[in-house]
């Protein structure tokens, strides 16, 4: 059964059975649910699942991309990849276990013709929280599971929930696979790859309303995820995602490139499934109905990192980034064109700005390779063969090298990276620019720190103003304040208008005016995230940060310090406008009294 086979026999058999078929939904998080991503096909019906009318029904059915990006590290390995499809459906207070029970046995047995040896579930064990599921233990014997295949597990193992929201025990189905069981009391619950999960029917009866508070839901509901790449992968026995037709020409697209063979050594290999996935990711990001771009915050930087660790592997590969506009069209027009036509629509743009973002690194990289060279140079005159910290810091700070690209490049030359030593100046970088001292000197009026601080604030002002005089794509690229003046550079690829500098000198005045009061509060790094705030080099900051607002017109990852109240900056004016470096415009910039 090939992948367009599959998706047509999960539709076709719950058709058959009342649901009806909803489409997938965006896989952008619409930030109600606190996640950036998608990461269940339940997710979008929320709503639903809590007791909202649903306009299609009662019974539902789709087959919808996630994105699961936690292990993003574990991608190069035969099953892990960063975007799958979840082959759902759902009974809205409709049915409930009796059914659930029996369609899932016809699935496997009659659909997908798995032979019921093969097959193992689990049920809930109970606790606290709900009952020891016999009911569902009993149905699965009855349709025809093998009773020493059938798992009592607990919470941990058997309960499905998002932070918060419709939730409850489950009853998963795994594929028992030619690995070995690890030792006579290995169960599903192991990871040693005897057993691997396909699906997961939830039966949704409780809402999470706080950590470890649970209520009734008014309805009884089932939500059903099975996974669409490892089933295609067990029905068509490759025992790797990578050989199923989804991935078969983007692999083969990649060893021509390359001239190495799939799995003929372990390095090539991972790096050629790090690429094909991170680019099928990107391109259903940036074709997603969202449109998704790269950038610095949230969902956007996870797209920059896929496609720069891509291009990373690209290099170990030895082979040309070029290789991406392929394989971007690859999966467009072979593999996913016809279930999303909206990638079909934004072709042109989801190559557009892989290529932008492409371009933008290499030119990175490209740079740095020189910096690079001088520092091997530099330690091999000494007879060393560590990169110490401070040149690793250099590379990273100054050169925008990821710390992992310079450790890849380092053990290329022979060479170690001490990262202990980039750890500490990373961490001595931090304490400085977080530390502007108020009490430097005081001269004339006001004090040089008292003016830096203010400046500080115009930098959050004019960043804020800027993405909406220009757009949303406009993110900070660096700045310098002295107790006289701002310096700012920001990503822009034209040079300001008349009316653009005048529309953005106007706004931060019009905010200085209203007297915005400016606050912070501290949370962890990926709160931050999730809160859609600004920020620059997100990995040069610990994992609790500080998030700066000014009134709801700014919000920025901070260090600060700041004033209080934006009324006290006087007037802003800019007197210069510049290109900086490619893409990269800069302000300087005054505050004056009036
Ligand atoms: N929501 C369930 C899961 O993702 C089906 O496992």
């Amino acid at each position: 059964m090939n992948s367009k086979e599959l998706r047509k026999a999960w539709i076709d058999f719950y058709e058959r059975n009342g649901h009806v078929n909803i489409g997938a939904a965006s896989l952008i998080g619409d930030g109600t649910t606190g996640v950036l991503f998608n990461v269940a096909g339940m997710q979008p019906l929320m709503p639903y699942l809590l007791g909202k009318q649903h306009p299609m029904g009662k019974r539902l059915c789709n087959i919808q991309g996630c994105i699961r990006t936690n292990d993003i590290e574990s991608v190069g390995d035969s099953s892990h990849v960063t975007f799958f499809e979840m082959m759902g459906s759902w009974s809205l207070g409709d049915y409930f276990k009796e059914e659930r029970t029996k369609w899932t046995y016809e699935l496997l047995t009659d659909v997908f013709e798995l032979p019921i040896e093969r097959l193992a579930t689990t049920v809930f064990e109970g606790d606290e929280t709900a009952p020891r599921d016999e009911e569902t233990a009993k149905l699965k014997e009855m349709v025809g599971f093998l009773p020493e295949n059938i798992f009592y597990l607990p919470k941990s193992e058997n309960w499905w929930e998002l932070d918060r929201g419709p939730c409850g025990p489950d009853s998963e189905i795994f594929y028992i696979t030619d690995t070995k069981p690890c030792g006579p009391n290995c169960t599903p619950a192991c990871d040693c790859g005897h057993y691997v999960e396909i699906g997961n029917d939830v039966f949704m009866q409780y809402e999470k309303v706080a950590d470890d508070k649970y209520v009734l839901l008014s309805k009884k509901n089932v939500d059903t995820g099975w996974g669409f790449e490892r089933i295609l992968a067990f029905l068509n026995e490759t025992g790797d995602v990578y050989l199923t037709d989804l991935f078969k020409n983007a692999i083969e697209i990649l060893e021509e490139a390359s001239g190495k063979r799939y799995k003929e050594e372990e390095k090539s290999t991972i790096s050629m499934r790090i690429i094909a996935d991170h680019i099928r990711t990107s391109v259903m990001l940036l074709g997603d109905t969202n449109h998704l771009v790269p950038s610095n915050v949230g969902a956007g930087y996870i797209l920059r990192r896929l496609i720069r660790r891509a291009v990373r592997h690209a290099r170990n590969l030895n082979i040309s980034t070029k290789v991406f506009e392929e394989l971007a069209i690859n999966f467009i027009d072979n593999v996913y064109g016809e279930f999303y036509p909206n990638l079909v629509q934004s072709k042109d743009f989801i190559l557009a700005e892989l290529n932008k973002e492409i371009s933008k690194f290499e030119k990175t990289i490209n740079l740095g390779m020189k910096e690079f060279d001088k520092v091997i140079l530099r330690l091999s005159d000494k007879g060393l063969n560590t990169i110490d910290g401070e040149s690793s810091f250099k590379l990273y700070d100054t050169y925008g090298f990821p710390i992992e690209l310079t450790q890849e490049l380092a053990e290329d030359k022979g060479f170690t990276v001490d990262m202990n030593g980039f750890e500490e100046k990373f961490r001595e970088h931090q304490e400085k620019s977080r530390t502007v001292d108020t009490g430097k000197f005081k001269g004339g009026l006001e004090s040089a720190g008292e003016m830096e601080t203010k400046y500080h604030t115009a930098t959050h002002l004019l960043n804020a103003a800027l993405k909406r005089v220009i757009g949303p794509e406009v993110h900070q690229r660096g700045s310098n304040i002295t107790a006289e003046r701002m310096r700012f550079d920001f990503s822009c690829d034209h040079k300001l208008s008349e009316e653009e500098k005048k529309k953005t000198e106007d706004l931060v005045n019009e905010w200085i005016k209203q007297d915005l009061k400016v606050s912070y509060e501290t949370m962890s790094k990926n709160d931050a995230l999730k809160s859609g705030a600004e920020c620059m080099f997100i990995e040069k900051y610990p994992d609790e940060v500080k998030v700066y607002s000014i009134g709801d017109v700014s919000k920025e990852l901070c260090g600060g310090p700041h004033v209080e109240h934006t009324g006290v900056l006087g007037h802003f004016k800019i007197k210069k406008e510049e290109s900086s470096s490619a893409g990269v415009r800069r302000i300087k910039a005054i505050l004056t009294e009036e």
